[in-house]
């Protein structure tokens, strides 16, 4: 489920008589300094803004399952050590670069950058900053990019889902399992059945709104949703597990039904059995958030503007299921 770090754990007036002698501008921020190590909290001398660049006093940062692979060498892309951790972030705008159109001091924000959001301050390209209203909390915006980003992206670009629609989602209590949950009830009018590897865990995705569930460490998740819409299957699968349970899911596809692989948490990336698709029309795609970035920046800019609005709307409600201040990430 999301988790964020709350940076903001004391006033800046207290960070300022700390760092002292002259350096009054310092913040702290969590450092990646050996793989698979705890982080340390540094503090670091801020540098300045370049002219298409915005200094953002950090609230929030979410706290993703990217996050944990990169700090253990696992995460597509490799990072110099030492990195501060932390790919979406809240705040308000603290200074500008002469250049900056689109926001101004003051400004609340959401970030979504290359890492370096888990520290008290950030600087950022311009282009990578979005504005939010006073409505949306900047402890929920923090959830939005990636959570939010992720299941919009999955549901309505790539499975095109539609009002009545069963959608199957795994690991249906975790940050991109809620979301999904979230959008498809909540924004698409879809039905969902959420599979989780606990009764907990499938309490959780109920509460959130699914229609029905499935502890798959029970059993086959193919025959359990079988049970619960016949042999006719879902119309969509997210599925962020991968081995077995995306081999499950894909079976449990109805006729031109769609799956959209998101990740693989469980640690085994499956092969596609290419008869299944040809037997029921169905189609198996992917989606890398980050990517839409670099490849499609309009249509990433629109999605993470539609959650923010989403929000504001209270169409969804992030789950945030744990806030740890700053100096907590010291933990292994
Ligand atoms: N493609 C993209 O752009 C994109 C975007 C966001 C996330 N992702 C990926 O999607 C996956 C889930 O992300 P998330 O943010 O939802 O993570 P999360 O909140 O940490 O939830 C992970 C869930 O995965 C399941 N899981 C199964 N095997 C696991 C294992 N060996 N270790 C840990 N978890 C395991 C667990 O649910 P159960 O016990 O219910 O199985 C767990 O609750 C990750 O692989 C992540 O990298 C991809």
């Amino acid at each position: 489920m999301a988790a964020v770090v709350w940076a903001r754990c004391f006033s800046r007036a207290w960070l300022c008589r700390r760092a002292g002698l002259g350096c009054g501008r310092h913040y702290r921020a969590a450092l990646c300094a050996e793989l698979k190590q705890p982080l340390a909290i540094e503090e670091v001398a801020p540098r300045p803004v370049q002219p298409h660049e915005v200094r953002v006093d950090v609230h929030f940062c979410g706290v993703n399952f990217a996050d944990i692979l990169a700090c253990c060498g696992q995460y597509q892309e490799r990072l110099h050590l030492p990195f501060t951790p932390g790919m979406e972030f809240s705040g308000t705008v603290l200074e500008t670069g002469r250049d900056v159109s689109t926001v101004k001091e003051g400004d609340r924000v959401i970030g979504v950058s290359a890492f370096n959001g888990m520290a008290e301050e950030c600087v950022i390209d311009q282009k990578r900053l979005w504005q939010i209203p006073e409505s949306v909390p900047l402890r929920e915006a923090a959830t939005l990019p990636i959570s939010y980003g992720t299941a919009i992206l999955a549901l309505e670009h790539r499975a095109c889902t539609q009002p009545g629609e069963t959608v199957l989602v795994t690991a249906a209590a975790g940050a991109t399992g809620l979301a999904v949950i979230d959008v498809a009830t909540n924004v698409l009018q879809a039905k969902v059945i959420a599979a989780a590897g606990s009764d907990e865990k499938c309490k959780l995705a109920m509460q959130r709104g699914a229609q029905s569930s499935v502890n798959y460490s029970q059993g086959s998740l193919k025959e359990a949703v079988e049970k619960l819409v016949g042999s006719g299957g879902v119309n969509v699968v997210v599925d962020t597990v991968g081995g077995d349970v995306f081999l499950e899911a894909l079976r449990s596809l109805a006729w031109e039904g769609r799956i959209v692989v998101v990740g693989f948490a469980g640690g085994t990336i499956a092969s596609v059995p290419a008869n299944l698709l040809l037997l029921k029309n169905v189609s198996a795609m992917g989606v890398y958030w980050g990517r839409y970035r670099d490849q499609n920046f309009p249509l990433f800019s629109g999605i993470l503007s539609s959650a923010v609005q989403y929000c504001q709307q209270r169409r969804i409600q992030p789950h945030i299921g744990a806030v740890f201040k700053l100096e907590e990430v010291r933990c292994s």
